[in-house]
C-alpha cells in the first residue's frame, strides 16, 4: 500500500533546502509526498529557532497534531531542524509532546532513514540530536521541488557569534564542502536543466576559511565557467568578508546575478559593536562603494534588526539614515528576539516591546517606500525574467529578474523554466506586471 509523507517547513531558505533533503530520504524509503496532512503516514516538522515567534509557531503546530495521532495511531510524527538542537529542548519537546515519535537535529538529518526504520520496528520514541563531529554528508539526494531553481549548500554552520544569534550554537562551527563536490553538483543540476543555482551558507563568502580549499570568489568563478545557460546567486554574505576580488568576479562573469544580500543589521556603530558584527557603518558603506565601482547596477538587499538591547533613538535613526544612504532595493526587517544562551540575552537595557513595535513600523515604511521607488523605475522597460511558477489565484505566470524583482505575466503556454522578456506595464510595490515581448 502507498505510504505518504507531509513536511512542514519553518524559517529560512536553508531550511527549505533541508526539507528537500528530508523529502529525498523519505522518497528513498518509498513514501510519496502529499499535500493533505491527515492523509500522511509520516509528518515531519522541520523547525527553526532563530527567532522566538518561529519557535512558538512550531510548538503550536506540533501541539495540534495530538488529535491526529489519536485518530491515526500508525502515523509517525517527527520533529527536526534547529529547534531540538538547543540546549535541553529535545527533552523538553519529548516531555511536552510524548506522541512525537522521532526527534532529530540538523547535524544528523542524513540519518533520518535509520530513525524511521527503527521507529517502524519499536514503540519507543527515537530521540537523537547527536553532533556527528561536524561531518558533511555528501550522500544526500534531495527531492527538489523548485525547478527551475536549485539550492546548493557550500558551507554549514557559522563561526561569527553575533551576540544576538543562536545559529552558531545550534548549527555548530563553519564547515566548507569540497569545491570539487560543489562543482560536480552544479554541473549535474545544469545538465538536468536547472536554470538558476543559489549557493547557500550562513556566511558564504568566508567559504574555505581555515582549510586548503579555494577562496569564495574563485569558487564562484569556477561555477560561473560551467557550460550551459543558467544564473548564479549566493547567500548570505557577511560584510566583513566581502572583498574587492568578489566584486570583480561578480562584474566579470555574466552568469552571476547583479544582486547582493549583505545584512547590515544596524546603522549605529555602538550597536554594531554590541552585536559583535566586526565592522562599523563606515566600513559597510565602503564595501558598498567597492561593489558599486565594479557592479554599478547591483541591487543590494539586507537584514535589519530593531530593538537590540540598549538601542537608543539616535541608534535607530542611524539605521534609518544608513538604509536611505544605501538605497536598498528591499530588506528583511526583524524585531530583536531574545535567545537563551546568547550573549545579548544577558545584556541589560532590553528594549520595551512598544518601543520596538514603533521602530519596526517606521523602518518597514521606509523600506517599503524604497522598494516601491525601485519598482517604479522598471515601468516601460523590458526585463528578462526566469519563469519559476504559476499563481493559480492570479491566473498569471511569475518569475524573477536578475536583480531578484518578481514579475507577473499572462501566457497561453506553459512558461516555467523559460527565460522570458517582459515589457513592464505596472509596478505594485514589490512586484511588477508585464507583457511578454
Ligand atoms: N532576533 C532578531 N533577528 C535575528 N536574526 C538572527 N537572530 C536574530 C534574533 N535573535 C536575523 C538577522 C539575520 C537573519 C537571518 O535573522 O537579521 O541576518
Ligand atoms: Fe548568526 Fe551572525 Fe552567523 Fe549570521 S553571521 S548566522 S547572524 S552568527
Amino acid at each position: 500500500m502507498q505510504k505518504f509523507f507531509h513536511i512542514v517547513t519553518y524559517g529560512c531558505q536553508m531550511n527549505v533546502h533541508e526539507s528537500e533533503k528530508i523529502a529525498g530520504i523519505l522518497a528513498e524509503l518509498g513514501y510519496v509526498s502529499c499535500e493533505d496532512i491527515s492523509k500522511a503516514d509520516i509528518v515531519v516538522f522541520n523547525t527553526c529557532c532563530i527567532r522566538e515567534n518561529a519557535e512558538n509557531h512550531a510548538f503550536g503546530n506540533i501541539g495540534m497534531l495530538k488529535k491526529l495521532k489519536a485518530e491515526k495511531r500508525g502515523i509517525i510524527i517527527a520533529v527536526g531542524g534547529c529547534l531540538p538542537q538547543q540546549m535541553g529542548k529535545a527533552a523538553n519537546l519529548h516531555e511536552k509532546f510524548p506522541y512525537v515519535d522521532i526527534i532529530f537535529g540538523t547535524h544528523n538529518l542524513h540519518k533520518l532513514k535509520d530513525y524511521v526504520l527503527l521507529k517502524e520496528k519499536q514503540k519507543k520514541a527515537v530521540i537523537n540530536i547527536e553532533d556527528d563531529n561536524g561531518i558533511i554528508c555528501e550522500d544526500d539526494k534531495p527531492f527538489r521541488t523548485s525547478y527551475p531553481n536549485a539550492w546548493v549548500n557550500i558551507t554549514y554552520g557559522c563561526n561569527n557569534f553575533c551576540s544576538y544569534c543562536i545559529v552558531p550554537y545550534v548549527r555548530g562551527r563553519e564547515r566548507s564542502r569540497k569545491s570539487e563536490n560543489i562543482i560536480n553538483e552544479v554541473k549535474e543540476l545544469v545538465g538536468k536543466g536547472y536554470k538558476e543555482i543559489t549557493l547557500l551558507g550562513q556566511n558564504v563568502n568566508s567559504y574555505g576559511n581555515g582549510t586548503d580549499e579555494i577562496s569564495f570568489p574563485r569558487l564562484l568563478e569556477k561555477i560561473a565557467n560551467i557550460d550551459g545557460r543558467f544564473r548564479l546567486r549566493f547567500m548570505t554574505s557577511h560584510p566583513k568578508d566581502f572583498s574587492e576580488q568578489l566584486a570583480k568576479v561578480m562584474a566579470d562573469n555574466p552568469k552571476i546575478c547583479h544582486c547582493l544580500h549583505l545584512p547590515v543589521q544596524s546603522g549605529s556603530d555602538v550597536i554594531l559593536k554590541a552585536m559583535n558584527r566586526k565592522y562599523t557603518s563606515a566600513d559597510y558603506l565602503e564595501k558598498i562603494e567597492i561593489l558599486k565601482k565594479y557592479v554599478p547596477d547591483c541591487a543590494v538587499t539586507t537584514d535589519l534588526i530593531v530593538g537590540f538591547p540598549g538601542e537608543t533613538k539616535e541608534d535607530f535613526e542611524a539605521t534609518l539614515n544608513l538604509v536611505k544612504k544605501v538605497d536598498y532595493s528591499s530588506a528583511f526587517t526583524f524585531v530583536y528576539s531574545k535567545r537563551d544562551g546568547t550573549v545579548a540575552a544577558k545584556m541589560p537595557n532590553q528594549i520595551p516591546e512598544e518601543v520596538s513595535k514603533q521602530r519596526i513600523m517606521e523602518l518597514v515604511e521606509l523600506v517599503n517606500s524604497l522598494t516601491r521607488k525601485h519598482s517604479q523605475h522598471y515601468v516601460g522597460k523590458v526585463v528578462e525574467i526566469l519563469c519559476e511558477g504559476y499563481d493559480e489565484k492570479k491566473g498569471l505566470y511569475l518569475g524573477r529578474d536578475e536583480y531578484g524583482r518578481m514579475g507577473y505575466f499572462e501566457s497561453e503556454t506553459d512558461a516555467i523554466g523559460q527565460f522570458v522578456n517582459l515589457k513592464i506595464q505596472k509596478a505594485n510595490g514589490v512586484s511588477l506586471m508585464g507583457e511578454r515581448v
